[in-house]
This record gives structure tokens, sequence and C-alpha cells, in this order.
């Protein structure tokens, strides 16, 4: 044949150009293995009311890759993003989708808990490795065993302000959150745990999830006079809320506010004016967190993000995108339980500070703090006081 020929055609004088040529094809060959890929399918609320999500996490797992380098064990790493408009059927048939066609190694993103809840069963069918860098019911890492969490629970930022408010003068409380699996697990261990410590819950109300009128629940608890009224709604919906809030003159009639941090989301912190002044929180993470590797995040951020404030979802995504990269390394650009063993157990600091996989649960272990809106310079900003360490989701101590 054809290449016998050509061996057989060297001759001395023409072997240096053949060994050149050699080594040329030899490099091309090796080029060819360094194109191959690793892919990641991103499937976010791009558009509608939780877009801001979606854009939090894409600019901070595209801030990753930037900084970290978009190669590993000799694979290319490809990231693919696609907009779910938050609607559950469409999360989960994108993710099929990634799964059949792109052949992707690993599936992330899962902006609300119905749309983890709905992909779940693909992840396991298709023993793909599954990382919820948003969602935050408990349970979602029940759904499957291929599912990590790098975003928080619910239960774990409940209970830190649950502790902090009967020491600080709340003694009565009404709970309001959006009705759906985080706002459910929101009211459960907040009330549990402020029952604990003597606390009293005299009214419990639940809003819809998309578009609430929070108008006549917050007539409701103006009526009932707590000392406080405790809150979750989801990242985005805390500025109409706020703004209700200040409309009816709830603040000045000496109803504070306290929630888990979704509600003084840093993301639109700044738009809230001097009502969210003094709000206490409890949350994982803050954009003011003090630590040198923070401050490198929040720079660099902004800066590549026309001067957007990232909030606790991008960290999310951030830390989300930390987790795959780092088990692809591992499991030398591995797939399936290769790849989600070597998610497990990861343990590195976070811009929220130290962060754990637990290889158990595959459930995020970190610090929970407590926060106060303050202003510094001409900008609000969840101030951390106080430090819970090495918090577990109490959602699945049983
Ligand atoms: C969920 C969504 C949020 O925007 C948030 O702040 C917390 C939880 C959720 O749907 O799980």
């Amino acid at each position: 044949d054809n290449t016998q020929l050509l061996h057989a055609g060297v001759n001395q004088w023409l072997a240096p150009y053949y060994i050149v040529v050699m080594v040329a094809l030899t490099a091309g060959t090796f080029s060819a293995f360094a194109q191959e890929k690793f892919s990641i399918g991103l499937i976010l609320p791009m558009t509608g009311p939780f877009a801001s999500t979606g854009k939090q996490i894409e600019a901070a797992a595209r801030l990753y890759m930037a900084q970290n380098g978009d190669t590993v064990a000799g694979k290319k790493v490809e990231l693919i993003v696609k907009d779910d408009t938050s609607a559950p059927d469409v999360t989960k048939r994108i993710a099929q989708e990634l799964v059949v066609n792109d052949k992707v190694n690993v599936l992330a993103g899962f902006g609300l808990t119905p749309l983890a809840l709905a992909t779940a069963p693909i992840a396991t069918q298709s023993k793909t490795p599954l990382v919820v860098m948003a969602a935050a019911t408990s349970s979602i890492t029940q759904a499957s065993p291929y599912i990590v969490r790098t975003s928080f629970t619910l239960p774990q930022a409940a209970v830190g302000i649950a502790d902090w408010a009967p020491k600080n003068g709340i003694k009565k409380v009404v709970t309001l959150v959006s009705d759906y699996g985080p706002g459910i697990d929101a009211e459960k261990y907040f009330k549990d745990r402020f029952l604990f410590n003597g606390g009293q819950v005299i009214e419990t109300l639940r809003v819809p999830m998309r578009n609430p009128d929070f108008a006549p629940f917050l007539q409701k608890v103006r009526d009932l006079k707590p000392d406080a009224m405790f809150v979750f709604v989801p990242s985005g919906a805390g500025a109409a809320l706020m703004k209700q809030f200040a409309e009816r003159g709830m603040d000045k009639a000496g109803i504070k506010l306290i929630g888990t941090g979704d509600v003084t989301d840093d993301d639109i912190l700044n738009s809230m004016g001097d009502v969210a002044l003094g709000v206490v929180t409890s949350h994982h993470y803050s954009a003011s967190h003090n630590s040198p590797l923070n401050k490198k995040f929040v720079e660099a951020f902004t800066k590549a993000n026309h001067g957007l404030r990232p909030n606790f979802m991008a960290v999310g995504g951030y830390d989300g995108m930390r987790v795959i990269i780092e088990a692809a390394r591992a499991s030398k650009g591995g797939s399936g339980e290769a790849l989600l063993n070597a998610m497990k157990g990861q343990s590195f600091e976070s811009p929220r500070g130290p962060m754990l996989i637990d290889p158990q649960t595959r459930d995020v272990v970190h610090n929970v703090y407590i926060r106060k809106v303050e202003k510094v310079g001409d900008q609000l900003f969840n101030q951390e006081f106080s430090t819970i360490k090495d918090m577990k989701d109490p959602g699945k101590a049983k």
C-alpha cells in the first residue's frame, strides 16, 4: 500500500525530511487528542422572574474557568449554557438532550427546587453527576445518589436567626414564606428552633412563589403587631417585599424584619434604600465577607460584569465549578461514578469561608453568619458579626 511505498522509498538523503514529517504527523495526532472534551451542561433560568439567578451563576462559572484554566487531563473544558425559563418540564427535557446528544460529563445549575427535583431521575438513569448550584430545599440531595450540592440549605440558614432573635428582644414572630420547598423548610426550621428557645410564633403565612402580591399578607402582619416578621423569599423577590414593607410603614410601627439572607440578596440590596438598614439575617455568604480570597473574588467578578456585585448564587456557581473541575482532574477527565466519587469529600476555601462536600450526604457543610445591613461608604452591605462554624444541614440530622 501507499504507506509501504512511502517507507520503502525513503533513502538516506530524504531521511531527515522523513523524520520531520513523521514528528509533525505524531504531534498532529496528539493535538487531536487535546481537542477531546470534558463537557458541562449548565441549565439555568436566563429569562423570566428568576433570570438574576442564571446571570449570577453563569458569570461566576465563566470567571472560575478564566481564572483556573479551561483544560483538564488534556481535555478542553466545554461549558454549554441553556435557558430553562424556570419551567421544570423544560429543565428536564434540556437535561435529557444534553446527556443523550451532547454526551455531557456533568449536569449543573438548577435555579429553583422544582427544576432540580424534575431532573433528578435523569441523573439517576444516566448515572450523570448533577451539581446543584442554587436550589436549597433540604431533601434535594436525597432525590438522586448522583446529586451534589454547592449552594446551601434553608434549614442551615434558618436556625441561625432563630437562635439570635430571642436573645435580642424578639419574642413574638409572624413568619411569611414563599409557598414551596425552601419556604416550607425555612418556616419549619425557624419555628421549631424559635419555640425551643422560648419564642412564640403567632401566625404562619405562605405567599405564592410566582408574582406574589405581598400587600394583603403585610396588612395582616401589621394588624397582628409581632416583634418581628421572619421572611423567606427566593433570590430577587426581596426588593418588592422590602418596598411594600416600607410603604405600609411597618418599620415605623416597630415591626422588625428578620430572615434568611435571601431577602437581602447582595444583587439587589443597594436598590432597597434605607428601609433595609438594620435588617438582621443569617446566611452563608455576604459580598462583604472579610477574607483575602473573597476580596479578590468580588473584585474580579465586579470587574468582569460591568460593576455587578456577586450574591450567594454566584458563590454557589463558582464553588460548583471548583468541585467539578477538581473532580475532573482527580478522575482524569472521568464521568459517572468516578467523577461523582471525586466530588465527595472535597474540602477547600470558598469566598464564603471554609467549605466541605459531606461524602455521606453529598451536601454542603459551611459556616453560617449572622449579619446586619449597614451602610459602608455609600453602599449597603450585609455585615457579618457572628459565626456558627461548620454547620451540616439540620434537615438530615434524623
Ligand atoms: C431557592 C431559590 C432561591 O432563589 C433561593 O434564594 C433559595 C432557594 C429554591 O428554589 O430552592
